[in-house]
């Protein structure tokens, strides 16, 4: 009996389920998916000939990486030109040619919009650093005299999260060094000012471009960043962003006033919801430091959605995942909008290799244990996004050899430490050999990353013929969500169960239960699970393992 509960979904006035409430997202790294043209980086045309295994994975949506006029300093996130394809990726009619067919499958696509910042290349930067110092034109971004007898010391001692100091000096027009721009990630992204009302219509226009281009919605890249003190003063721990690599500089981010653009962004939305029906949703990648700062951005009136973290920065622990869990069920919940889960992105050690930690050489931990927490995800109350390749159970590629590496992260610090190039190796599709399918033609073909060897275990069509895959797991997962009413948005119930291990429910009768420890413990149903990460005998839950059950 699986249909005993009845629908948890929230519907609206007109009896519509808020789609994005419990939609689970596929994140597209464009550069690193398919390559459709063989100069060894993924594209547009890509993508869109990848779309039929993911409707067949079961996704409700995309969300692409940024694809725009870029110089590419840090793989896009250096925009500069927010309307527009760079031609490494295609162009406007292959992104036209990709929603029609998303649309045509019910895929939905999400773009992904980058507000704090610009590409050093960005028109109106090259403007401003033509212009004069107090002129309109760098009044768009954060232009401040220097410190010290000749203004030869930053404005003030932050340091950006790439490492480095936040701070570069210009060369004025008379050709002697003049003022400083702030840029809280690398020089060549220059952090918009958003308390001029030039750049808050701009960003207006480039929301309207793409949703007139027929977009269901951003990804907002940095959405709690965009303001910062209006004073600029220096910070007691100038050095906590590069240290942690988190947004912590309480000057730098979150700030209050940043929610009113989330209000301005949301009305846009709603704008196009009146006039077709369909919602079209922002989702915040928001880095804040508690569940209920986090709940301030997810507002009733602000930002749909906004990536949870915390379970994403949890160690594999049966206590530090339930601590998130039901902090975020009470903090995020409680606003009336749904969570938003999320275990993998590309800024992120892959959970096979991060929950295989201490490595256990060929012990295979991390991969079970990452197919468990897989299933808690997908059992959890809200909405999940899925990184291009966690449905293949792809490690990090730890051993890239340092002239390969491209992340600025690695230029500007140095360090190995915490890169992010690991989790962005093309992905496999066929093969025995790289490229492995990601990029027609010749065996010489080269990816822009080097993909290892051992990545054939791994290529999608042995996953596909392989029952026993990431993949099955993650379609079947897939499809009971989206036909079982207990699952998808909701309240979950903790139950009572041995040490290491986590059992909720669902409804009235779907528990899923995951066991932390290495050892078997009892299983909470008796009974065969629904859906299990690993073999999971009736009335056994092995170590390692989540599974779902239906409780009679
Ligand atoms: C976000 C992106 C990351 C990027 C940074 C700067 O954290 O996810 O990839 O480097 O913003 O835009």
């Amino acid at each position: 009996m699986h249909n005993r509960c009845p629908p948890q979904r929230q519907v609206d006035g007109l009896n519509r389920h808020h789609w994005w409430r419990d939609a689970v997202i596929y994140q597209v790294y464009v550069r690193s998916f398919l390559d459709s043209t063989g100069d060894g980086i993924g594209d547009l045309a890509g993508v869109r000939a990848g779309l039929p295994y993911l409707k067949k994975l079961g996704v409700d949506g995309i969300w692409l990486s940024p694809f725009y006029p870029s110089p590419q300093h840090d793989h896009g996130y250096d925009v500069a030109d927010y309307c527009d394809v760079d031609p490494l990726f295609g162009d406007l009619a292959e992104f036209d040619l990709l929603v029609g067919a998303a649309r045509r499958l019910g895929v939905k696509v999400l773009l992904d919009i980058v507000p704090n910042h610009c590409s050093s290349e960005h028109p109106w930067f090259r403007e401003a650093l033509a212009a004069a110092p107090g002129s309109e034109a760098r009044a768009r971004f954060h232009f401040a005299d220097g410190r010290g007898p000749d203004g030869d010391e930053p404005p003030n001692n932050w340091h950006a999260m790439f490492g480095g100091p936040a701070w570069s000096r210009v060369t004025e027009a008379d050709g002697r060094p003049g003022q400083w721009y702030l840029h809280m990630f690398t020089p060549e992204q220059p952090d918009w000012n958003w308390r001029d009302p030039e750049v808050v219509a701009e960003f207006d226009r480039v929301l309207r471009f793409w949703l007139d281009r027929g977009v269901d919605g951003f990804r907002i890249d940095v959405a709690a960043g965009l303001f910062k003190h209006p004073e600029l003063p220096d910070s007691d721990d100038p050095e906590a962003d590069a240290r942690t690599r988190d947004s912590v500089n309480p000057l730098a981010w979150n700030q209050p006033e940043v929610h009113d653009v989330w209000r301005r962004w949301r009305s846009i939305c709603e704008e196009y919801t009146e006039r077709d029906g369909g919602e079209r949703l922002l989702v915040g990648e928001v880095s804040v430091p508690t569940a209920r700062e986090h709940a301030r951005y997810v507002r009733p009136d602000e930002l749909h959605q906004a990536f949870f973290f915390d379970l994403l920065s949890a160690p594999w622990d049966p206590d530090a995942f339930r601590k998130v869990i039901s902090e975020a069920m009470q903090d995020i919940a409680g606003t009336g909008s749904t969570v938003t889960w999320v275990l993998n992105n590309h800024d992120q050690v892959r959970t096979v290799t991060r929950y295989g930690e201490p490595a256990t050489e060929g012990s295979g931990l991390g991969a079970a244990r990452a197919r468990a927490a897989a299933l808690l995800m997908l059992a959890l109350p809200g909405a999940a996004y899925i990184y291009q390749g966690e449905e293949l159970g792809l490690p990090e590629v730890v051993d890239l050899p340092d002239d390969v590496l491209t992340d600025p992260i690695f230029h500007r610090t140095g360090s190995r430490a915490r890169i992010r190039d690991g989790c962005r190796v093309p992905l496999p599709w066929s093969g025995q050999a790289s490229p492995f399918g990601f990029t027609p033609g010749a065996e010489s073909a080269k990816p822009w990353l080097p993909q290892p060897e051992y990545f054939a275990e791994y290529a999608t069509d042995r996953a596909l013929a392989d029952t026993r895959s990431f993949w099955h797991l993650y379609r079947d997962g897939l499809q009971l969500r989206s036909t079982l009413p207990q699952l998808g948005e909701g309240t979950l119930r903790w139950l009572d169960a041995p040490p290491g291990v986590l059992a909720f429910a669902r409804g009235d009768d779907l528990v899923c239960a995951v066991n932390f420890g290495t050892a078997p413990t009892p299983a909470p149903v008796s009974g065969t699970p629904l859906l299990a990460s690993g073999p999971c005998p009736a009335g056994v839950l092995p170590g390692s393992t989540a599974a779902w059950w239906i409780s009679s």
